[in-house]
């Protein structure tokens, strides 16, 4: 995935663009590039690596002017270097593009206009699309919105692009289809951006584009159009979050900001949606009554990493308190897969960025067999939550760290609202309902002590920050904790990590136990608390270093694991919730320690929108 943004007003659009791309980095950052026009000349700075790079490249040689647009990208076609970073140009040199997403037959358009003559300089399927907007720009009549046009209609692929052509000063044209571009609203000045993050410091008023939409901007004005030249009546929106949320403030790494909002991120998800009186939960945006839950006989989440691991949590809860048959799938499998599904089955995508291209594609072919689906989304107006049937927003603001942190204990925290209201449709007694929402809404301060051992986890961070490998185990509701925490290890510290059913580990997985490894054992006092304690006491035979996330209170722990991370207690079900932070913290310390980007982790994107 990568990010743009396009400037046009009254100020230096320099400054502008460097700073939104600062903000859009965490979506991609093998390059960065900008270009300027400016009195009637394009001034293109482009740099592999980070944005530092390029800004050095700039206060070396400042780039002015008042309309620009510019790119962070994550390498799809072409290695991260000078060459491949965006923006790419045409032919003439007078066309310059910036694109999020994948031509699929850029080679065929490339041998095309390479038999015209046309010659490229980058490996990458851009630089094509640069060159064919550009070759239809004469047969246009010099008119630009229309060699957009005509170029797209011969795209097979997914785009979010911005064109500038030096004929046409003072107007930027921006298009998608599959990767988001929104436009933002300002006073005398007028942004693009692929999410809000990049433009909140200057407006909150923003139009997001639909899939083949066409926007022509210019300082004081925008038309929105689709690629069959009909006029679309934009809907103006207002974005919810501020500016500072987008910030670091005093921590040092985003992920860290992040873990630390999770108090206020349940807050956020729960606010408004528990209904005391009936024990149970409020959810208007599923668009289903009463009638159509209680016929639901079967929930599918779909989802990808972090996601994927928050709806494996979901299917115990589902089950548990729902009493709904449900399964987690893989979206990049489920959308291949041809299995049988029920008439009354949801199929529910769990995407924080709601861009992810194969929930999206699982959504697609979901729809498309003719099922109701639903979104369990952040991003307001991203394409999965706009193409899905209806859904549960989780409000958890921005998360600009690559690595999941808040958004997934929101997504926990919705999903138990989700099971509370399915189960007390069926067989979930209002007691019991009554007792886990109680539970629900004391998270908040309960997750607040175990932000508290922070400095322990630290400590046991320091320990075991030069492993090179680890295990992660857990039963149950925790069984995904596990995965997730082996999941935060590797992706910011590149240290190698397996998350395991705790049981399991005798079918092989044990034969890596030594005493360089440790044993990450999610304990808490819940139903199956003495069978993981058997499987610490057999990696303890075998000399393996063993931490446990064990309950406040639990002494017997602490004589046999070599170091333990308390939380408090709660409802089975419910512990998922405090016994992610401690993987989370783990994973973060260790990544810090070994001198890791925490919050660009190599080879990442915050959310993958290439197959
Ligand atoms: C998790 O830390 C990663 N950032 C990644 O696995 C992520 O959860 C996955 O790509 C799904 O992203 P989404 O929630 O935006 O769909």
């Amino acid at each position: 995935m990568c990010g743009i943004i396009g400037y046009i007003g009254g100020k230096p659009a320099q400054g502008i663009l460097l700073e939104g791309l600062r903000r859009l980095e965490y979506r991609g950052y093998d390059s960065a590039g900008l270009c300027i026009l400016d009195k009637g000349r394009f001034q293109l700075r482009k740099k592999k690596g980070r944005i530092e790079e390029l800004a050095a490249a700039l206060r070396k040689e400042p780039a002015g002017g008042l309309c620009g647009i510019g790119h962070t990208r994550w390498a799809t076609h072409g290695a991260p270097t000078d060459a491949n970073a965006h923006p790419h140009t045409d032919q003439s040199g007078k066309l310059s593009l910036v694109h999020n997403g994948v031509i699929e037959n850029y080679t065929q358009l490339k041998e095309r206009l390479a038999a015209a003559g046309h010659t490229f300089t980058s490996q990458t399927d851009t630089e094509v699309l640069a060159h064919l907007v550009g070759a239809h720009y004469e047969q246009a009549g010099n008119d630009l919105v229309e060699a957009v046009r005509r170029a797209l209609k011969e795209v097979i692929g997914t785009y979010g692009i911005a064109v500038m052509h030096t004929d046409h000063p003072g107007l930027i044209i921006g298009a998608r289809r599959g990767s988001p571009l929104l436009v933002g609203l300002g006073r005398d000045e007028n942004f693009l951006a692929s999410d809000v993050s990049a433009i909140v410091a200057h407006t909150r008023r923003v139009v997001y584009l639909n899939d083949f939409e066409i926007v022509t901007l210019t300082r004081d004005d925008f038309q929105v159009t689709t690629l069959e030249a009909a006029a679309v009546s934009p809907q103006i929106k207002e974005v919810e979050f501020k500016a500072e949320d987008v910030e670091r403030g005093a921590f040092p790494h985003f992920m860290l900001k992040e873990i630390f909002e999770q108090p206020r991120t349940v807050e956020n998800a729960l606010r408004g949606r528990i209904n005391h009186d009936e024990a149970t939960a409020r959810l208007g945006g599923l668009n289903l009554n009463a009638g159509e839950l209680r016929a639901v006989d079967r929930i599918i989440f779909v989802a990808c990493g972090s996601a994927l691991h928050a709806g494996m949590v979901g299917e115990y809860l589902m089950e548990d308190l729902g009493r709904v048959p449900t399964e987690w799938e893989y979206a990049s499998e489920f959308r291949y897969r041809n299995a049988p599904v029920e008439k009354h089955t949801l199929v529910f995508a769990v995407s924080q960025s709601g861009e992810t291209i194969d929930t999206l594609a699982a959504i697609r072919e979901s729809k498309r067999r003719g099922h109701r689906t639903l979104g369990i989304v952040n991003v307001v107006g991203s394409t999965i939550a706009r193409e899905v049937d209806g859904g549960i927003y989780m409000h958890a603001g921005p998360e600009i760290g690559v690595a999941a942190s808040k958004t997934f204990v929101s997504q926990l925290t919705i999903m138990s609202l989700l099971a509370v209201l399915m189960g007390r449709m069926r067989h979930l007694a209002a007691t019991r309902g009554a007792e886990i929402l109680r539970e629900l809404e004391a998270m908040p301060s309960k997750l607040e002590r175990v932000l508290a051992e922070n400095d322990n986890i630290l400590a046991i961070a320091k320990k075991y920050c030069d492993a090179r490998s680890a295990l992660f185990l857990g039963r149950q509701y925790n069984y995904p904790i596990a995965l997730e925490g082996a999941l935060k290890l590797k992706e910011i510290s590149y240290v190698h990590a397996e998350g395991y059913p705790a049981a399991e580990m005798k079918h092989g997985p044990i034969a890596l136990v030594d005493p360089k490894t440790p044993s990450v054992f999610i304990c808490p006092k819940d139903g199956v608390y003495d069978k993981v304690m058997a499987n610490i006491e057999e990696v303890k035979a075998r000399k393996g270093p063993v931490i446990a996330i064990a309950t406040e209170g639990d002494a017997e722990i602490a004589r046999k694991a070599d170091d333990v991370i308390y939380v408090p207690d709660t409802v089975d079900c419910l512990t998922p919730l405090l016994t992610v932070v401690p993987v989370q913290l783990l994973a973060y310390h260790i990544a810090v320690l070994r001198g890791c980007d925490v919050d660009k982790p190599r080879n990442l994107a915050k959310s993958v929108t290439v197959e």
